[in-house]
């Protein structure tokens, strides 16, 4: 199947429950021998839960397959973790993809969207902080690794992400 049987919407706030669980369902595949276990288990409650602020504002969408959420996702001006915001400059925030539909297209059709909408908004970089297994699919559409990062996960919990970056001509 294609990325183009993936009908892309805006999230909303209703959509908290749903993407609670495919968030959840998505995070708890991150059992990675790179991490430290501890970190992991203490950073998952923050990690993977839905960004109120982010369902909320008009640039994270949700990714449907077989009319069925599959992948969430969307981009911000702001910084994670800094709500710092540089002129030109946008930010991947919180994607994720159902297991049951991973491998099938919808992420990477959500962040096609993320980017030609960002591209219309006249930004020219878009960052992302990758988790580390999901590096991949940010090299596959066109990042590349600048550094390792610790990112903060609620009080005294770090992890490290790759800061990623591509242009959007
Ligand atoms: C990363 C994630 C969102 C990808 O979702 P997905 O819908 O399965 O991704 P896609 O099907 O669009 O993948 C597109 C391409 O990216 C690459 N890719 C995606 N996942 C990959 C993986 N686990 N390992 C290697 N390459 C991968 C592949 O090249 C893939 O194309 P292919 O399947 O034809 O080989 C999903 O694995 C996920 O939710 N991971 C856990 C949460 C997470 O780390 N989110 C990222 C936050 S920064």
């Amino acid at each position: 199947m294609g990325s183009s049987d993936v009908v892309i919407r805006r999230a909303t706030p209703l959509d908290h429950d749903t993407l609670a669980s495919l968030i959840a369902a998505a995070y708890a595949t991150l059992d990675d021998e790179r991490y430290d276990r501890e970190a992991l288990v203490a950073a998952m409650p923050l990690m993977s839960r839905p960004n109120p602020l982010l369902l909320a504002c008009g640039t994270y969408f949700v990714a449907e397959l077989d009319g069925e959420p599959a992948a969430c996702g969307g981009w911000t001006r702001e910084e994670p973790g800094t709500g710092k915001v540089k002129e030109g400059v946008a930010h991947i925030r919180h994607f994720a993809a159902d297991p049951r539909f991973a491998r099938r297209g919808a992420a990477s059709a959500l962040l096609r969207h993320c980017l030609s909408q960002a591209h219309a908004a006249q930004i020219e970089r878009m960052m992302s902080q990758s988790t580390l297994p999901a590096e991949p699919f940010y090299a596959f559409a066109g990042f590349r690794r600048l550094k390792i990062v610790e990112a903060k996960m609620g009080e005294g919990v770090v992890l490290p992400v790759v800061l990623m970056e591509r242009a959007i001509p």
